[in-house]
């Protein structure tokens, strides 16, 4: 356990509550009933899966989007911890996920790297953090699978510190009108085989919640997106 844990959670006590509430409440409602549950039975196939995207050029799009992340750092949905490597050491690192079995091999993979991170079971929904308390928050084709992402969105902006940066790597609904209905044809089918949506509009959801887009990098379906915490008019 680093310095990074006691500095942003929320009272010890509240935590497990928080997120059982949270992960029950999604399945109560039927559709994420399964997002957990479907990470849980992928987790052993995952990076296998995951491999023929890395090498259409998944890795060069990960590595630029975590390669900037600095200070304190939280990677939601941070699955089987293929990011983990990229982080440069001098990075703080705290992983959520709600698989259990992916995060079981995110401490695997930690373990083999000799990376310290500091790994919790907790939805991007309900962060079990202190607001403003990380420099960076990344995240790697995970807002596909979130069932809220706006919510998820605007947790990582409660979080954020207001000179902090939101790094995502994404995939969205294609702009070409054919494309895109045949993607919204086929999301119900990616949703119940792989707990992911290909339908999304992860960047208007980024600037819904809130955040500010710096920089933007579009290639077919992918979104390499560099936001930042639009100042709070209140404060
Ligand atoms: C497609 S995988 C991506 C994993 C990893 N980021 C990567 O790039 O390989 C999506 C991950 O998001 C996680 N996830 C889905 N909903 C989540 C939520 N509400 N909060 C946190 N993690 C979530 C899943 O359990 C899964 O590990």
């Amino acid at each position: 356990m680093h310095d990074t844990r006691t500095r942003h959670m929320l009272d010890a006590e509240d935590v497990p509550d928080m997120v059982r509430d949270r992960v029950e409440a999604s399945r109560d409602d039927g559709s994420s009933a399964g997002v957990a549950e479907a990470y849980d039975r992928l987790a052993p196939f995952y990076d296998w899966l995951q491999a023929p995207v890395d090498v259409l050029g998944g890795s060069k799009r990960r590595a630029r989007i975590i390669r900037g992340a600095v200070g304190d750092v939280l990677e939601i949905g941070v699955g089987t911890g293929l990011s983990l490597g990229l982080y440069a050491s001098s990075v703080r690192l705290m992983a959520i996920d709600v698989s259990a079995g992916m995060l079981e091999r995110t401490r695997a993979r930690a373990a083999r790297l000799n990376r310290s991170v500091d790994v919790r079971l907790a939805s991007v929904e309900c962060l079990p953090f202190a607001s403003a308390s990380f420099d960076t928050v990344t995240g790697t084709c995970v807002f596909s699978s979130v069932e809220h992402p706006l919510r998820g969105l605007q947790e990582a902006r409660r979080v954020v510190k207001p000179d902090g940066q939101l790094r995502l790597l994404e995939h969205v609904r294609p702009r070409r009108a054919v494309l895109a209905t045949v993607f919204d044809y086929l999301s119900p089918v990616t949703r119940r085989l792989l707990a992911t949506e290909i339908n999304r509009d992860i960047e208007g959801d980024v600037q819904a919640a809130g955040f500010e887009i710096l920089r933007v990098r579009r290639s077919g379906i992918w979104r390499e997106i560099v936001a930042r915490p639009v100042p709070d008019a209140r404060s």
